[in-house]
């Protein structure tokens, strides 16, 4: 296959453009650098521009027979899209129409979106399956649910095929340590309980300790991102296959506490994780746990790395490494 990597220079967009080129696949990326980086290509072919540029956009797709799209480009942090909405629903959802727009001009019709578990808001069951209600509560979970929505049109309307994978918490790298997480500036927890470990922080803030958790802290489902992309590749392949469009979960349904992340931390690296109580952080659900069973059954998926320590060892390896 050669598939289009919209976003390919980011976190998990680079992940996925590694794994495709080890698969023996074609990957082209466009990424407009604003927070990708270069170095995280590993040498794959790259497109620097905004799918906002409908040009770029036509001159791509017309030069590079593509089978398909993976869309990784989008901002991503929850508090950013409550202060700044304008930005979320300009970048991820009026710029994602854009590129589908291209896509159905030169009939490039297999499309993967990173959707979000953030699209369930404040579920009132965990574990959460496809059937749970989306009630986005935040503007970027609104977008990630108004791309989705539209992409249902797409489908039945312009024969668009998709496959929305709605992550839960993305974490770990590369296990051979070649890239890794980098967010600038960092908001998500493992990276900055590492940062902690590794002395370029004084510690990491607990948001919250009143909740009803088990021990008063926040759960998460924490995905390694090699699993995530071993999801898109079959999710991609699906497509090819002639499978029709739908969305999935992807968690390993398993929750951690934000306690429980700093202490397999501490033993993962062995080094003190300093911790400062803070209160509760806006907007953060109780529990989100996955229920990830449609696309284990469909599509045969199955995680490798289910195993928080070696979500955290990966993590560690590329931390220490840069
Ligand atoms: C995890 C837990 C925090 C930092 C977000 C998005 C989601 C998805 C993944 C894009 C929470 C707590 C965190 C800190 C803490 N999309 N925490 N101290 O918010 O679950 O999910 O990222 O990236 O759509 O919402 O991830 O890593 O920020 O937080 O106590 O310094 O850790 O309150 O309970 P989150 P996270």
């Amino acid at each position: 296959m050669k598939i289009l990597v919209v976003g390919g220079a980011g976190y998990i967009g680079s992940h996925m453009t590694l794994m495709l080129r080890e698969a023996g696949h074609d990957a082209l990326v466009l990424d407009d650098l604003s927070s990708g980086r270069r170095e995280a290509l590993m040498g794959a072919p790259l497109v620097v521009g905004s799918i906002a540029d409908a040009g770029l956009l036509d001159q791509v797709l017309a030069e590079e027979a593509v089978d398909g799209v993976m869309h990784f480009a989008s901002f991503i942090q929850v508090g950013e899209s409550v202060r700044e909405p304008a930005k979320y629903y300009r970048n991820n959802f009026v710029n994602t129409l854009k590129l589908l727009d291209a896509m159905v001009r030169h009939d490039v019709r297999r499309f993967i979106f990173s959707s979000s578990a953030a699209v369930y808001g404040n579920p009132e069951r965990v574990p959460i399956d496809e059937q749970t209600a989306a009630r986005p509560i935040n503007p970027y979970g609104r977008t990630k649910w108004m791309v989705e929505q539209a992409l249902r049109d797409y489908s039945s309307a312009y024969r668009m095929n998709s496959v929305c994978l709605r992550y839960f918490n993305a974490a770990g790298a590369d296990p051979l340590a070649r890239i890794g997480e980098c967010h600038e500036p960092e908001s998500h927890l493992i990276p900055l309980v590492l940062e902690v470990a590794a002395g370029h922080r004084p510690s990491i803030q607990v948001f919250g300790r009143d909740y009803d958790t088990p021990d008063g802290t926040c759960v998460r489902d924490y995905i390694h991102v090699v699993d995530l992309c071993a999801a898109h590749l079959s999710a991609m392949q699906m497509l090819v296959d002639g499978g029709e469009s739908t969305a999935y979960n992807l968690g390993n349904g398993e929750g951690f506490s934000v306690q429980q992340v700093i202490d397999t931390a501490r033993r993962v690296t062995g080094c003190d994780v300093r911790i400062a109580e803070a209160p509760r952080r806006a907007g953060d659900p109780p529990r989100l746990v996955a229920d990830s069973s449609r696309i284990r059954r469909e599509l045969g998926w199955s995680p490798r790395y289910a195993d928080l320590e070696a979500m955290i060892a990966h993590a560690w390896a590329w931390e220490r490494g840069n």
